[in-house]
């Protein structure tokens, strides 16, 4: 079947990788607001017949929602055969249950929304904690790519004797997996949140290492960038520097970049499912390999 590639805003340098790795058509569409902020869309390429691939990373996703429905919708009418939707960043994995009467267990409403209007999902490391696999949320196939063998290869060519720190227990399942890979040591904190920016993070003890190691906390998401900062705060107490820190998803909410920064960190590096600044572990050609 035919492939043709559309960028929703902000995702047009995957969707060029895309286009060029998978040498298929790009898909054009016009997108505008109107002055009430409501969304104009009209498609512009042929798709009939085709399998039609979405690109739209789902950080900040309430304001990307609808127009991804919408391009959907006019994708399925227009008569692709198949829509696929790239969305490195997987959003709503978090609220995987109700802690408190009343709330809303979002992931799964979010899960619902999207197999409804989208035939296939390909994601980067969704976070799964209680929630173990995608498929036991989304009603649709999903493909996952795991990015630690792309952390730990940044981490060999640019990291001498790195000793690599989990902030939390579910960080376990990238750290070991990337330690494993780097052919280093590492360990894992334990982390309570206490509320939205609210966290206490236990002290690494990682004495020995000190001296011989550079530690390196690796964590799937960086929102707040608080569960780093306190991690970062731990270890300058023990007197470790310089530090890393490495994030999968560059969430980075409000001022948490520039907090993350002046907490000490000396370099900051993420992988690109969300553009900024920091991306310098490059997923492209892994998302290209599952197209294929
Ligand atoms: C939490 O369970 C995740 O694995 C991350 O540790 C968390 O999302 C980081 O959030 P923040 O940057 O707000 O501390």
């Amino acid at each position: 079947m035919d492939k043709i590639v559309f960028a929703l805003p902000g995702n047009e340098q995957l969707v060029n990788a895309i286009v060029n790795g998978l040498k298929c058509e790009q898909g054009k569409f016009e997108f505008r607001r109107f002055p009430d902020e409501e969304t104009y869309i009209r498609l512009e390429s042929d798709v009939n017949g085709k399998e039609a691939i979405v690109v739209c990373t789902l950080d900040r996703p309430d304001n990307k929602f609808l127009s991804l429905y919408f391009l959907a919708e006019i994708l399925k009418d227009a008569g692709a055969d198949k829509i696929t939707l790239v969305s490195p960043y997987l959003a709503y994995m978090r609220q995987d249950k109700k802690f408190n009467p009343g709330e809303c267990v979002t992931s799964e409403h979010f899960a619902n929304l999207l197999s409804g209007f989208v035939d296939e999902l390909i994601t980067v490391d969704p976070h799964l904690h209680r929630i173990k696999s995608l498929e036991s949320i989304y009603a649709i196939p999903t493909k996952v790519i795991q990015s630690a063998p792309y952390i730990s290869k940044w981490i060999k060519e640019n990291i001498k004797n790195p000793i690599l720190i989990g902030p939390d227990i579910e960080s376990k399942q990238w750290v070991s997996e990337v330690a494993r890979d780097a052919g280093a040591p590492y360990t894992v904190l334990l982390k309570s949140r206490l509320g939205d920016k609210n966290v206490k993070v236990s002290i690494p003890h990682i004495h020995k290492y000190l001296g011989s190691c550079t530690p390196v906390i690796v964590d799937d998401i960086i929102s707040t960038a608080l569960t780093m900062i306190k991690t970062i705060e731990h270890l300058k107490e023990e007197g470790a520097k310089p530090l890393v820190c490495i994030g999968i998803h560059a969430v980075f909410a409000g001022n948490a970049y520039n907090e993350l920064k002046q907490s000490g960190a000396a370099r900051i590096v993420t992988c690109n499912t969300i553009v900024h600044e920091t991306n310098e572990i490059k997923l492209d050609a892994a998302i290209i390999k599952l197209l294929s």
